[in-house]
């Protein structure tokens, strides 16, 4: 949305516009693309996510367009929304993975993900899950320690399949974001400091069963600001320069992921400013640039729509209660983090200032707290933006819900993604 229209919209709706323009107010309904959420509530029910495949698309040109003239590979971080569809909607747009469990393996495997685009981060990798990895010939594995390289080593020679790996640096960069998303500091569980990494490179280079690929990184996630990237990247840079030196020459650098996008009125990381100094930086470098990105390219590009089943007040506080709680959205809860709440049918905004709570029974399950906004009443349709990236992924079944569907529209067109889990789905396997 050019500058202009943006403030209009937010003037219009009251809305500061953190999502994707593919959500909008059209002749007063709130839509995805061509279809108005009430359509979609209707038919599909609440609560569920809602996903705008143009939204998601135009994410991935974007960035991929800013990188155009950087050898480079975006691995789309599967754990920020891992449904097959739109992990294959991202495989056929260009995409690779980023994977942190046997279980992302097997989605991205799923989705026909090309192995040789997939890379394998976390720092508590299973034998199963690195003979898996093996098995299916990934890109790389980012290896966290000196004990992971050993198993790797150890099930490299077993199987016969020689790993390719780079070691994930832990740079000590602070990436000024919610502390618990935040991942490159030495207080961190993650990576490990630049001189242990140089040791482990060593020691690989030795192994017949070891093919030292690249360098990694990645240093939290929700991040704004370019600086605390550049800090990394000179790290991993230093990095491979000191293996050039010693022969060892890498052929990737990993960058993770990280690029902070806007919640409410927050400027979002400037990816193309970002790509522009990546490319300064690396210019005479034959280095292939990896990305991993996860809430970039889906975070706007979702709502999840839920209805208000009651309206409570009391001396203090007024409460709108929704059918999604909690365990369907977690991150209000888990992070404190604001998501825009608006109604399916445009009116105007701030008339009621209450929390916004979920079914649940605990305290702790609202979607928003004091917040300004339209006088609802019971039955109205709401949508929470900016959910497509760490919504449904987060969820659970706690106290016995079944999680909600999942939907994705195409211009006038909508296909449902994940039917509503139903209770006897819940209780699978178990036994009175
Ligand atoms: N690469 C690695 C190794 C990661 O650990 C992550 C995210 C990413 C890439 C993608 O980061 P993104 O581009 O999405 O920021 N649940 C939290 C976010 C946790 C992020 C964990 N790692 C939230 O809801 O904000």
């Amino acid at each position: 949305m050019s500058a202009p229209a943006k403030l209009e919209f937010a003037k219009r709706t009251g809305m500061s516009s953190s999502t994707s323009e593919a959500f909008q107010y059209r002749q007063g309904e709130f839509s995805c693309e061509e279809l108005t959420l009430a359509s979609l509530a209707e038919r599909f029910g609440t609560p569920t996510y809602v996903y705008s495949q143009a939204a998601i698309i135009s994410n991935f040109e974007r960035l991929r367009g800013s990188l155009a003239r950087i050898p480079s590979l975006i691995c789309y971080s599967v754990k920020a929304n891992s449904n097959l569809r739109i992990l294959s909607l991202l495989r056929q747009a260009g995409a690779g993975f980023d994977v942190v469990s046997g279980g992302e393996l097997s989605r991205a495997l799923r989705a026909g993900a090309a192995p040789d685009t997939i890379v394998f981060s976390g720092v508590g990798k299973t034998q199963a899950e690195i003979d898996a990895g093996l098995a299916a010939g990934i890109l790389m594995f980012n290896v966290e320690s000196a004990g992971e390289l050993e198993v790797i080593e150890s099930r490299a020679r077993t199987l016969q399949k020689p790993a390719r790996i780079s070691i994930r640096v832990n740079p000590d960069v602070e990436a000024r974001t919610h502390p618990y998303i935040s991942t490159g500091q030495i207080i961190h569980k993650f990576g490990v400091p630049k001189d242990e990494a140089l040791e482990l490179y060593r020691r690989a280079t030795h192994s017949p069963h070891l093919r030292v690929h690249g360098v990694a990184c990645h240093i939290g996630s929700q991040i704004l600001e370019v600086e605390p990237f550049w800090k990394a990247l000179e790290e991993i840079l230093s990095v491979a320069r000191q293996l050039a030196a010693e022969s060892i020459p890498v052929k990737l650098l990993d960058l993770g992921g990280g690029y902070g996008i806007r919640y409410a009125d927050e400027e979002p990381l400037d990816v193309e400013g970002m790509t522009r100094g990546l490319e300064e930086r690396l210019r005479g470098t034959s280095v292939q640039l990896i990305l991993e990105p996860g809430r970039a390219l889906v975070g706007n590009a979702g709502v999840l729509m839920t209805r208000v089943l009651y309206v409570k007040r009391n001396q203090r506080k007024n409460f709108v209660v929704v059918d999604a709680g909690m365990n369907d959205l977690m991150r209000p809860t888990l992070y404190g983090s604001y998501h825009e709440i608006v109604p399916a049918l445009e009116r105007p905004a701030e008339k009621l200032q209450a929390d916004v709570v979920g079914p649940l029974c605990e305290s702790g399950d609202f979607l928003a707290q004091d917040r300004d906004m339209p006088d609802v009443q019971p039955g109205d349709l709401l949508a929470v933006l900016t959910a497509g990236a760490y919504g449904f992924v987060l969820s659970s079944n706690y106290n016995t819900r079944p999680r909600p569907a999942e939907v994705l529209v195409h211009g006038g067109e909508v296909e449902l993604i994940r039917p509503r889990e139903k209770v006897a789905d819940l209780m699978a396997g178990e036994k009175a």
